[in-house]
């Protein structure tokens, strides 16, 4: 009999603490970035340009072993406007880390602009020049990054409450703490009585 997976495997897991991380941080470096005019300017849009690249590079590898591992299940006793609002959510989540690094390339593309990745690493254009397309891929790129922001909120508040309140192992199939054993495990036998 094969069972449903207990927790995501290692490299889903992998991928999900080193993305939320990345993610985090790049929604700081971007606040950050476009709220100085100081030399400090420059430094985080040198950060924030290749790593919104290597989170578009690791959300395809994520799809990938998603598409290739089917998650654990969500609890058969969760309300069906809570699973639906979980898999809408992951969806938006998935949508959002190819999208909004994808915006950003190409909002770059259409302000003329080059996208160095090093010194010597140059990616090629992927949007005609155009000033208009600039002026609203640049307002979609921080309209985006907010929606992600909101999303990232509620994601935390839903993982908190199954992990404080539900108490329903689905926090522990991905931090892979205190998560149940796979595979078909014995009952122990029930003690005997004492005399
Ligand atoms: C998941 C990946 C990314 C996230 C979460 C993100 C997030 C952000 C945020 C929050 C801002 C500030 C928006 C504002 O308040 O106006 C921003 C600005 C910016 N981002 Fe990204 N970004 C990502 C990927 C990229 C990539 C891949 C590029 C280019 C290759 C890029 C280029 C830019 C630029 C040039 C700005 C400044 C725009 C301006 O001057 O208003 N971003 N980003």
């Amino acid at each position: 009999m094969t069972r449903a997976p207990a927790s995501f495997v290692w490299a889903a897991r992998a991928l999900h603490w080193l993305m939320a991380i990345l993610i985090v941080s790049m929604l700081f470096i971007g606040v950050g970035m476009v709220a100085s005019v100081s030399e400090r300017h420059a430094w985080l849009i040198a950060i924030h340009k290749p790593l919104g690249i290597a989170i578009l590079l690791l959300a395809i590898v994520r799809l990938i072993v998603r598409l290739r591992n089917p998650p654990p299940p969500l609890p058969d006793d969760l309300p069906a406007i809570q699973k639906i609002a979980a898999y809408a959510s992951h969806y938006l989540l998935y949508a959002l880390m190819l999208v909004i690094p994808l915006v950003g390339w190409a909002m770059l593309s259409a302000g003329g602009y080059p996208v160095m990745l090093s010194h010597s690493l140059r990616l090629p254009p992927i949007f005609p020049v155009s000033a208009t397309a600039f002026a609203i891929l640049r307002h979609t790129h921080a309209w985006l990054a907010m929606l992600l922001f909101l999303t990232f909120l509620a994601h935390l508040g839903a993982a908190l409450y199954h992990g404080l309140i539900r108490r329903d192992g689905v926090l522990s199939s991905m931090t892979g703490f205190g998560r149940k054993p796979e595979g078909n495990v014995a009952e122990p036998p029930p003690s005997l009585p004492q005399e």
